[in-house]
């Protein structure tokens, strides 16, 4: 095989392997998410104690439920979030940030 030809399928073994990463990731969020849907609503736009999800910044969205996870953050309802994150992982948080962002 030609370098480049070689050069070539190599690049789109590497393309192909990040897509499928970056799928597995979305789905995974997506399965997570399952678990808010009652209260924030399938879209995130079911307001609950005033907060609405949807049109939040994924920095936002991470900042706030790290904080409820390590118990830094929340208002008079936090007991109920600080239970969701805390079986959560870091990672899982934050793809989820990235899914709910893209509501
Ligand atoms: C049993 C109902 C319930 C479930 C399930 C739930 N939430 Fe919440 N969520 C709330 C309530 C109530 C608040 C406001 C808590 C407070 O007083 O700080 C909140 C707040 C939040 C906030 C902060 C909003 C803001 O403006 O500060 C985010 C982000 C959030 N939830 C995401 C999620 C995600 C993601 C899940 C699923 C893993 C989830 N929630 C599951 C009820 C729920």
């Amino acid at each position: 095989m030609k370098p480049i030809l070689l050069a070539l399928s190599l690049t789109l073994l590497l393309v192909a392997g990040f897509a499928a990463h970056a799928s597995q990731a979305d789905s995974e969020a997506a399965q997570l998410y399952v678990r808010c849907k009652g209260c924030h609503g399938a879209d995130g736009s079911k307001p609950q104690d005033g907060h609405v999800i949807q049109g939040m910044s994924v920095e936002k969205l991470e900042e706030t439920m790290l904080g409820y996870k390590n118990g830094t953050y929340g208002g008079p309802k936090k007991a109920i979030m600080m239970s969701q994150m805390g079986r959560l992982s870091e990672t899982q948080i934050k793809s989820l940030a990235e899914y709910v962002a893209g509501f």
